[in-house]
């Protein structure tokens, strides 16, 4: 099944990968930016040195809570990838896919890996972490996830988090022409009212809000640090590796963590430790953080045994409960040019999907793939002739098929053997179909007839697709189901692993061991609202402000 399952994505991906050779014009100098005065080459790091707060990963979450706990106190932030400003193609749009494709250098910005179910997909590996290679697109979380993610969540607070992100780095974006037409086709489709641009989640169509502004540029997680950081008391170490948590276990009745080890990039390790009354967060991803907790000994002691890991403590749940929400769609070469564009414009629907969509300039060699036909432009040996691909997607609510993650080695920076387990849940394949129904909506709708092409053969305009089409009967249950399984790609909104109730409590301290919080995307049960990175931004500020105010006051629980 999982070669059947990739054929689709190899496809796409094969005629994308081609893009590859486009060398893009870069509009704008890349600037220092101002955080740059706290970043430090880890090879620059002292061999040992002291912390109030210690956090792994300067990612999506681990910058805005950094930049948070540095108003007060001594931080640091131990990032295994580099800055983003000296990759242009992290800094465009038009990057997106050239990054997404190019991850052969071990310190190449996206590291990418394909899952046991077949699927190609991608971390980021730099500061501002995945917000630095994703397509930007930033809304807040439904109301239900505040009440079923496990947390007890102050809310006023949690509104005035998603300001403080907002306010530095989310912008409105400007619709081109096939943004504006998905809007019109969603709407066409039902997928009503028409709430124009809006960062909150609410049901109907939309205009999210996004991190690429007005002149293009891409804002990411690491700009926070930028605006929010006390410089004075904020180092920022990248190419900085965690290799373990180191967590003290004797004779303390309760295991505590007191520092890590890291490694620079001439191998050499490092220590950093706590001062007292400090903490480690773990902030380095759904992957990351399950996989830096088993190589610390805390996970599932037969397995740890079964790789000769000393079991710190026993923890059934880590890296188990790890989710992806699946992605599927189609594409198509319009008949009239499009201008590139991300996600800008969400179809939220009551019937468990959320409908997105993407226009990328892609050159048109598939032709040696023997999938599109041949291509009239360019005969054999000329140069390619370019081409938009329009995207139409959708990605089911939740999910609840759950998978998990296990080691692939003992060494930190080979990444881990993930499984989704895509649609092993029923209620996912009948979301799914659900889903890719309203598309066949979108797609009957008038706002894309403009889109169609002229076939010659049959005299009838139709999508000329790249990739399968939806089946014809779109009534069909069993039919829908098969295309949702053959079809299933990636939206990269992988999840959980360090659930919360499972292996953190509800205020992400890891059960079981003294000083040490997780903090990013791997506490999720399921994915908050359209699309996450609004959610974990506020997160690591909300967590920042919470671990703040319950320092300055009498210990509650
Ligand atoms: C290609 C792509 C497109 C996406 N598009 C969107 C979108 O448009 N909108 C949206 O809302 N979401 C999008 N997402 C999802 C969103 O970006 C992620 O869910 C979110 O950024 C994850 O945040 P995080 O803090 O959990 O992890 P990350 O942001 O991935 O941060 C983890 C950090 O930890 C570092 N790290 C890991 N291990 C170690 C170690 N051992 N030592 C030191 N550092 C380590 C990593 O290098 C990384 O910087 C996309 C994701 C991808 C990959
Ligand atoms: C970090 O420092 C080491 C040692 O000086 C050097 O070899 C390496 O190239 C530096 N890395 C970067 C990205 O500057
Ligand atoms: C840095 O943090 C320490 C607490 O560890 C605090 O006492 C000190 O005032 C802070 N310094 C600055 C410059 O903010
Ligand atoms: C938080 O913001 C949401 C959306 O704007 C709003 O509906 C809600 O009332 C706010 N909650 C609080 C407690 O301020
Ligand atoms: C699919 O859509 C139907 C009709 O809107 C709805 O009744 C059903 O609950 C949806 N299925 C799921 C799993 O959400």
């Amino acid at each position: 099944m999982a070669t059947d399952m990739s054929f689709h994505s190899q496809l796409v991906l094969s005629v994308l990968l081609l893009s590859m050779a486009v060398s893009l014009p870069i509009s704008h100098a890349q600037q220092t930016p101002s955080y740059m005065k706290f970043v430090l080459n880890a090879t620059d790091m002292p061999p040992e040195d002291y912390y109030d707060y210690i956090i792994v990963g300067g990612g999506t979450a681990g910058c805005p809570l950094a930049a948070t706990l540095s108003g007060k106190y001594r931080v640091l932030v131990l990032e295994r990838g580099g800055v983003p400003h000296t990759h242009p193609n992290l800094m465009t749009q038009e990057g997106f896919l050239p990054t997404l494709l190019d991850s052969n250098s071990p310190v190449s910005p996206a590291q990418t890996f394909i899952s046991e179910d077949g699927v190609h997909n991608a971390r980021g590996r730099v500061l501002g972490g995945s917000s630095a290679i994703n397509a930007g697109f930033y809304s807040r979380a439904d109301a239900e996830f505040f009440r079923a993610s496990g947390m007890h969540w102050d809310l006023r607070v949690v509104n005035k988090s998603y300001e403080w992100v907002e306010k530095a780095i989310v912008f409105r974006p400007e619709l081109k022409n096939w943004q504006s037409a998905v809007r019109d086709g969603f709407l066409e489709a039902g997928i009503g009212p028409y709430n124009g641009f809006a960062l909150d989640h609410v049901e109907g169509t939309k205009i999210g809000g996004t991190i690429f502004d007005a002149n293009g540029q891409r804002h990411s997680a690491a700009d926070l640090l930028g605006y929010y950081a006390n410089p004075n008391n904020i180092t920022v170490a990248v190419y900085a590796t965690v290799q373990r948590v180191l967590v003290a276990a004797f004779p303390l009745v309760v295991p505590k963590a007191i520092g890590v080890v890291f490694r620079d990039q001439l191998g050499q390790f490092h220590h950093a430790m706590l001062r007292e009354k400090g903490e480690i967060f773990l902030s380095a991803g759904a992957i990351g953080t399950p996989q830096l907790l088993l190589l610390s000994g805390i996970g599932p002691r037969p397995y740890l045994s079964s790789w000769g890991i000393p079991v710190v403590h026993h923890h059934p749940y880590v890296g188990q409960f790890l989710y992806d929400n699946p992605r599927n769609g189609i594409s198509f070469v319009p008949s009239v040019p499009l201008e590139h564009s991300l996600i800008q414009v969400v179809g939220i629907t009551s019937s468990g999907a959320y409908l997105e969509a993407a226009s990328n300039v892609v050159p048109f060699l598939a032709t040696a793939h023997g999938f599109l036909g041949r291509n009239p432009g360019s005969p054999a040996g000329s140069l390619p002739v370019y081409f938009t691909v329009a995207t139409l997607i959708e990605k089911i609510v939740g999910p609840l098929s759950a998978g998990s993650l296990r080691l692939a080695s003992t060494d930190v920076r080979v990444n881990p053997i993930v499984r989704f387990n895509y649609f092993s849940n029923q209620a996912d394949v009948e979301k799914c179909v659900n889903g890719t129904r309203k598309i066949a909506d979108v797609l009957n709708s008038r706002s894309m007839d403009d889109f169609k092409s002229f076939h010659l053969l049959f005299g009838s305009r139709d999508f000329r697709y790249v990739g399968p089409a939806l089946p014809a009967d779109v009534s069909n249950d069993a039919v829908m189901q098969d295309f949702c399984r053959q079809t299933v790609n990636t939206i990269w909104h992988y999840h959980g692993g360090c659930l919360v109730g499972k292996v953190v409590d509800r205020n992400l301290r890891v059960m079981g061991i003294e000083s040490l919080r997780v903090v990013d995307g791997s506490i999720l049960t399921v994915s908050p609202g359209t699309n996450p990175q609004a959610t974990l931004l506020m997160l690591g500020r909300y967590v920042g402000l919470k671990v703040l105010r319950d320092r300055m006051r009498p210990k509650v629980i």
